[in-house]
């Protein structure tokens, strides 16, 4: 009835964090200020619920493409970027994913959903990314496809642009720059937009996780084939009704994410001076640390009311590895003293 490697699989596992603070899934920590929630919420009332969506959402693509010089054509549109890298593995050549690790779970995932071999490049011991070595393996493997998270997620740091650049020049198969932290990271990719070379985006860490959209900008060729296997009415009225909303406001989610940056920035000082901790350099909205105990901080953190990611992994380089999400400005302080009292 089902196939046993599906069997073999655990489902996604998303933690109850009920009356905790949250930093474990890199949203952005701000509510929506009241005097934009009413106009929006009027917004709101006026979709038709009773009708399928605008199946085409051109409006809104339009939009979406405008702040990066770009054309609707130019964008696919998916219920989260989640759901634009299952189009992506469903719609590209037979062969192999390869993508480094560690890097975002789900071009692991969904590959084997879909059968894909799934063949990964470890990163350096700094985390950073051997673009011969990566291009040798995509060579070997025969891959047709590959993912680049930049930032990377869970390590937080950006790879070179001679890196990205250098891969995107050689490599065949259809390459995904994911800039899912953008908004917290000082280059984007879209100068290396080729009919092999797309950039995937998500609004969900600038403050609209619960809506789900993602996007990918590419070639308008690339981008029509991809359309194919967009299921009907992908996003759904109220999401396009509030992201085109939204996208007028967009000048209060930039000021939130620079924001965001000045606390990780201060986040990060305060770890570095805590003799236990090393805390890795961050382009995200997010900071990995490497403590003893993981474990152990990570249980007592969540005693403590404070959720975060436990990265840590038996061996490799995620091994005494936690996760923080940057949050409000006293959030993070009550995360930096919690830490302190555990570690030290
Ligand atoms: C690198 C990366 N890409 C994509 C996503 C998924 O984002 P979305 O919420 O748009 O599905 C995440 C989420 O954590 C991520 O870290």
């Amino acid at each position: 009835m089902i196939r046993k490697d599906i069997k073999a699989l655990d489902a996604y596992h998303v933690p109850d964090s009920s009356g905790m603070i949250k930093l474990d899934a890199m949203e952005n920590p701000f509510p929506l200020p009241d005097e934009l929630k009413s106009t929006w919420l009027e917004l709101l009332s006026n979709v038709k619920l009773n009708r399928y969506p605008d199946a085409d959402m051109c409006d809104l693509r339009t939009k979406i493409a405008a702040k990066d010089g770009l054309n609707a054509e130019q964008v696919l549109l998916g219920n989260g970027s989640d759901e634009i890298i299952q189009m992506l593995l469903m719609a590209s050549d037979a062969g192999a994913c390869v993508s480094p690790s560690p890097t975002f779970v789900m071009y692991d995932l969904v590959s084997r959903w879909l059968k894909r071999p799934v063949t990964t490049v470890p990163l350096e011991k700094d985390f950073s990314l051997d673009a011969n070595k990566f291009l040798q393996l995509c060579a070997r493997e025969k891959a047709s496809i590959a993912f680049l998270a930049c930032p990377n997620n869970p390590t937080g740091n950006m790879w070179s642009e001679p890196t990205i650049r250098q891969i995107a020049n050689n490599f065949r198969g259809l390459l995904v720059i994911d800039e899912a932290y953008l908004p917290f990271a000082d280059r984007t990719h879209t100068n290396l937009i080729a009919p092999n070379v797309l950039i995937l985006r998500t609004y969900s860490k600038l403050g609209w996780a619960g809506l789900r959209l993602g996007y990918l900008l590419g070639d308008a060729k690339t981008i029509s084939e991809l359309n194919k296997v967009r299921l009907p009415y992908n996003i759904n009225s109220l999401t396009q009704a509030s992201a085109g909303f939204l996208l007028d406001h967009f000048k209060l989610f930039e000021k939130q994410a620079k924001e965001v940056c000045f606390e990780r920035n201060r986040v990060t000082a305060a770890l570095m001076s805590i003799d236990a901790i090393e805390v890795f350099p961050s382009q995200a909205n997010f900071l990995l640390i490497r403590t003893k105990n993981a474990d152990n901080v990570f249980e007592q953190l969540k005693q403590k009311g404070i959720l975060i990611k436990n990265m840590n992994k038996k061996s490799g380089l995620l091994k005494s590895c936690l996760r923080i999400t940057i949050g409000t400005k006293e959030e993070n302080s009550t995360l930096l003293a919690a830490l302190k009292e555990i570690v030290e």
